[in-house]
């Protein structure tokens, strides 16, 4: 985080306007001023000292802590922050989901109460799903950085996301917050995403780490994850975004692992995060997540956990009771909480909490402006899957009549359900998108007749598949399949609008003359989608995911059946505790290992609906000319893939170029291709340009079980640039490794 421009600018601000503030900072009687506001504080206090490291300063804290104190400061208070320590003049800290802009509802407003001022106007931005589908990182970037503005402006600290768990499983309630099934995408999103939003002084959380793929039993399933699985596909966007992004917290699972139950799991916690990549922030548990397994407490003390949300009642009754049974052992259990309380507190001063203004009042103004980058990020992640006869775009000046179908759901569809859903503000819905653009050339009734849809130049059919926290989602619609079969016979130009964060069963998609694939894309959604219809945009979302055809061949079939040979549903708190009552230990095994995604489709030459990272646009792209800066490589010493991108098409667009890695003839199992890398390129229409992606010694690795590490094999690879991970256009070798 550029941490010291940001504060030293804070505190300018601050003192600066502290006279008119000073009302503002005593919010239902907590004292939230910064430190250097404080003059009732110890003097010689290290703490208070903005010179001294954080890591200095946080020592000096636990040193002036009671254990009630200390005790207190591993668990969350009101639901969603960290409390303050008055006396120290430290104040609470306040969290928010979530991924895809800042949260409010009036379920938190009842909650939160003791901070009085909750944000009540923030941007409804795109799903996370969506903005991986623009392969854009500097978008992602800015979608953050806006995101942390809206943080900064309402007072709220911590962001509860992004969410890095893996599209692995197409009926998943959580996908759409996350990033797709690939981890090279989902990393260099990521990376790009916590940088944006801490360049604003915005914590950003990893969620959920690791294992939450799925809702169903999600507070007691046990997901079994092989090693290398877990180094390849799993951890790498987390490892990503701690490394290179400098993100200071991550959430943990609500499921188990391996196991473990997520919040306590030892060896990925304190093995892999702790001792191996030496993160030093937090590590929060997921929502009232030990409440599930009372009797487990002693698994968290020194598991690497520091930090149970959204309270640590039943750890803290736990402990105390473990005290007055064995009084000897405090000293040690203080040690262990000493060690908890360090990773908070010394995220929160590196982060520079106690050391500025809670909040900035002034970005208040900005939330309009942020309407941009909403509609930017929606119109880049319209993905086109099919265009027959170049039914799109419909120009607004030769079409008569447009009819618009689809459930008021379908119509005004922006965002998921649970805590990742955004309400937003003037929201510009779908029909009121198209009639901006079309007027009363569309026509939408209820109830439509036969006839009047058989009359229309164009059908614009919008289909919708609600998704969510503890809700799951079936991968067929047959409701939908019936209607659209039926349209299909009425009118021969029906286009298909879907919008939702999974994959679904197309059984009539040689009837269609169009699809779109809309994820969910937040208040400015009516208005991208009819840019992208008219042309005024032209498409160039990348499916971030494989769609299958049907559900049964994808790894994940059957994740929900149960031993009575039945297939249960979701993951609330009380079927969770049905299940487990009913089926005893819930084990989710990811018995394909490495390959999901393209990696399963391409290993198990099964032919998916539609590949990942596929799109269509309004004009045509010609790769060619790949070359290769050497033809052998070394560590440290990347090598560059070059290749020429051409616009051979009449209008403006943009395509994105994707680098996979094959190995030839491995001698190890590995995937048929992996990503390495990829760039969108905006192109006017005539034009090319050479484009170059590097290309590292790590990109050929593969994790070894034998040698507990990255390895790479000699011999020869071919690199394959192409526009989905099924079409590739070119190929060059690099040899002699
Ligand atoms: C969710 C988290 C969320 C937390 C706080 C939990 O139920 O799983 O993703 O951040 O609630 O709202």
């Amino acid at each position: 985080m550029k941490r010291s421009l940001i504060t030293g600018t804070l505190i300018l601000l601050a003192s600066l306007t502290f006279a008119q503030q000073k009302v503002q900072y005593q919010i239902c009687d907590h004292d939230f001023r910064p430190l250097y506001m404080r003059h009732d504080l110890p003097p010689d206090a290290i703490y208070t000292d903005t010179t001294a490291s954080a890591a200095v300063r946080t020592k000096d804290v636990l040193s002036r802590l009671s254990f009630d104190e200390k005790l207190r400061l591993t668990g969350g208070w009101n639901y969603k922050a960290f409390p303050g320590i008055p006396r120290l003049g430290l104040r609470p800290i306040r969290f928010s989901d979530a991924s895809q802009g800042i949260r409010y509802s009036e379920y938190a407003k009842k909650r939160m109460k003791y901070f009085c001022i909750l944000p009540t106007k923030s941007t409804a931005f795109p799903s996370e799903l969506a903005l991986a589908a623009t392969w854009n990182k500097k978008l992602a970037y800015e979608y953050a950085r806006s995101i942390g503005e809206e943080a900064r402006a309402w007072g709220v600290s911590v962001l509860l996301g992004p969410g890095l768990n893996m599209y692995r499983n197409s009926e998943g309630g959580r996908n759409y917050e996350y990033m797709g099934e690939d981890p090279f995408l989902t990393s260099s999103m990521a990376v790009q995403y916590v940088e944006g939003l801490q360049g604003t002084g915005t914590l950003a959380t990893l969620k959920h780490f690791i294992g939450n793929e799925q809702e169903f039993a999600r507070h007691v399933a046990d997901v079994k994850i092989v090693k290398r699985a877990l180094r390849e596909i799993y951890l790498p966007p987390f490892l990503a975004a701690i490394n290179k992004g400098g993100t200071l917290s991550v959430m943990t699972g609500n499921n188990l692992v391996n196991g473990y139950p997520g919040a306590a799991d030892k060896p990925l916690l304190k093995g892999v995060l702790r001792k191996e990549f030496g993160f030093d922030g937090i590590i929060m548990s997921d929502w009232a997540n030990s409440t599930f397994w009372p009797k487990k407490q002693d698994l968290i003390l020194g598991s690497g956990l520091s930090l149970l949300m959204y309270n640590n009642k039943t750890f803290a009754d736990y402990i105390r009771h473990e005290i007055k049974l064995h009084p000897a052992i405090k000293d040690s259990v203080e040690r262990k909480l000493d060690t908890m309380v360090f990773h908070n507190l010394y995220a929160f001063f590196k982060a520079g909490f106690y050391d500025s203004p809670y909040k900035d009042p002034a970005l208040l103004s900005q939330i309009e402006s942020h309407k941009k980058v909403a509609l930017k990020t929606a119109e880049e992640a319209i993905t086109l899957l099919k265009n027959d006869n170049n039914i799109l775009p419909i120009d607004p000046d030769k079409v008569n009549k447009i009819v618009v179908l689809g459930t008021d759901e379908a119509l005004t569809a922006y965002a998921g359900t649970g805590s990742g859903r955004v309400e937003g503000y003037d929201h510009v819905d779908y029909l009121t998108g198209l009639k901006n653009v079309y007027g009363n050339k569309i026509i939408h009734q209820k109830n439509m007749s036969d006839e009047e849809i058989g009359s229309a130049d164009v059908v614009l059919y919008f289909i919708y598949k609600k998704t969510g926290e503890g809700y799951d989602v079936p991968f067929d619609m047959p409701d939908v399949n019936k209607k659209i079969a039926h349209y299909a016979k009425l009118n021969k130009n029906l286009v298909v609008i879907y919008s939702g964060g999974n994959g679904f069963s197309m059984p009539w998609l040689s009837k269609t003359k169009g699809l779109i694939f809309a994820y969910l894309l937040g208040q400015e959604s009516g208005t991208a989608l009819a840019n992208v219809i008219s042309g005024k945009v032209n498409p160039s979302g990348k499916l971030p995911f494989t769609i299958e055809k049907t559900f049964k061949d994808s790894p994940a079939f059957g994740y929900n059946k149960m031993k009575d040979g039945k297939y249960y549903w979701e993951g609330h708190g009380g079927s969770d505790r049905k299940y487990k009552k009913m089926f005893g230990d819930i084990e989710l095994s990811y018995n394909e290992g490495i390959y999901i995604g393209y990696r399963w489709y391409d290993k198990k030459n099964i032919q998916p609906q539609f590949p990942f990272g596929f799109g269509l646009s309004y004009t045509t792209f010609k790769i060619s000319d790949i070359k290769v800066s050497s033809k052998s490589i070394e560590k440290n010493k990347p090598v560059t893939i070059s290749f020429k991108i051409k616009n051979t098409g009449k209008v403006a667009g943009a395509e994105v170029a994707q680098l996979y890695i094959h190995k030839i003839e491995p001698v190890i199992d590995r995937p048929v291709k992996e990503l390495k890398g990829f760039k969108k390129v905006f192109l006017q229409p005539g034009k090319s340009k050479t484009v170059s992606i590097p290309v590292h010694l790590k990109d050929f690795a593969f994790w070894s079980i034998k040698e507990n590490d990255w390895k790479v094999n000699s011999g020869e690879y071919l690199i394959e640039v192409g526009t989905s991970s099924q079409d590739i256009l070119q190929k060059i070798k690099i040899n002699n490794l």
